[in-house]
């Protein structure tokens, strides 16, 4: 396995995704600030796409457990195993040379004791090459974001919609609509912040919600349909290519459409090889001149 490139060179680190908070909360800092550039973070879970974004200077790649959806073909993110992450995570991180590399904990994989999630989290590190972890949940994961930290692992929050919850919230809807709810999704997002996490992740929720939060929060916020105000923003790269299913979530902007592509690539593949078009002469290998006309004595004989 390769190991994670070194800082320098462009490198981005941990370190680098705090200084990219846009604003200091009230208070924090009393100097007018430059805006800076926000952060741009895409999912990839294989060699060839993570060489493509990381060369395109995407800062973040995020080996999401959407990888089950993407590519593995579950219908949610709960089947998703550790394996199959270290795995993604070690193509991805064989092609990463720039980018932050972020592995996600799968479902299961930090429910049982701390202990054993620590040991987790380390194998994600170790084996697959990851530079940080994300972890799903807020104010209930204090102490396991604290318990990673101290093992030296930096972390990811990610609150409001959390997938790996679908059950126990009944489908894959907008978060923090009430106040109530809005006011519960506001605590884990601090709690996560309180626990030592560097960036956190704030997923379908009202946009004056997010806004909010990433004013009230020192750490970046990375959105993904949370609106504009985010100090970051995440898409899966499926979704982006216009390689994802039919139903299309609405913050999604499908900025290709490889399905349309790909579908028009294979079917004239398909038709070529059937009208005998595909190979041409100019794309297959031929014999020496010499040995073509020994062959055609031969025959003769
Ligand atoms: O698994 C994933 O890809 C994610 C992002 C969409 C944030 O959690």
């Amino acid at each position: 396995m390769s190991a994670a490139p070194r800082a320098g060179n462009g490198k981005v680190t941990v370190p680098d995704m705090l200084s990219r908070k846009q604003h200091s909360p009230a208070g924090f800092s009393g100097a007018t600030q430059e805006p800076k550039p926000k952060i741009t973070c895409l999912t990839a879970y294989d060699y060839p796409t993570a060489r493509l974004l990381d060369e395109a200077g995407v800062d973040i790649l995020l080996v999401g457990d959407s990888v089950g959806m993407a590519v593995l073909g579950y219908e949610s993110t709960l089947p998703v195993t550790l394996d199959e992450m270290v795995h993604h995570t070690r193509a991805v991180r064989r092609a990463t040379r720039h980018a932050l590399l972020v592995a996600d904990m799968p479902y299961g994989s930090f429910h049982v004791s701390l202990d054993e999630s620590v040991r987790n989290a380390v194998r994600l590190v170790k084996e697959g090459g990851a530079e940080a972890v994300k972890v799903e949940g807020g104010e209930r994961r204090i102490e396991l974001i604290a318990r990673l930290v101290e093992a030296e692992i930096p972390v990811m929050g990610h609150v409001g919609l959390t997938p790996q919850s679908i059950n126990a919230m009944g489908g894959f809807h907008v978060q923090g609509k009430t106040s109530d709810a809005a006011r519960q999704v506001e605590r884990d997002a601090r709690a996560v912040e309180t626990a030592g996490a560097f960036a956190v992740v704030l997923e379908s929720m009202p946009r004056d919600l997010a806004a909010r939060i990433t004013e009230k929060l020192r750490i970046p916020t990375i959105g993904i349909g949370a609106g504009p105000d985010c100090d970051g923003q995440v898409l899966v790269i499926h979704d982006l290519l216009g390689l994802g299913g039919e139903r299309r979530p609405k913050f999604v902007r499908p900025y290709a459409n490889l399905s349309a592509e790909i579908t028009r690539a294979v079917t004239s593949y398909c038709d070529d090889v059937r009208s005998g078009a595909f190979p041409s002469d100019a794309e297959s290998y031929h014999s020496a001149a010499e040995l073509r006309e020994q062959q055609l004595v031969a025959q003769r004989r």
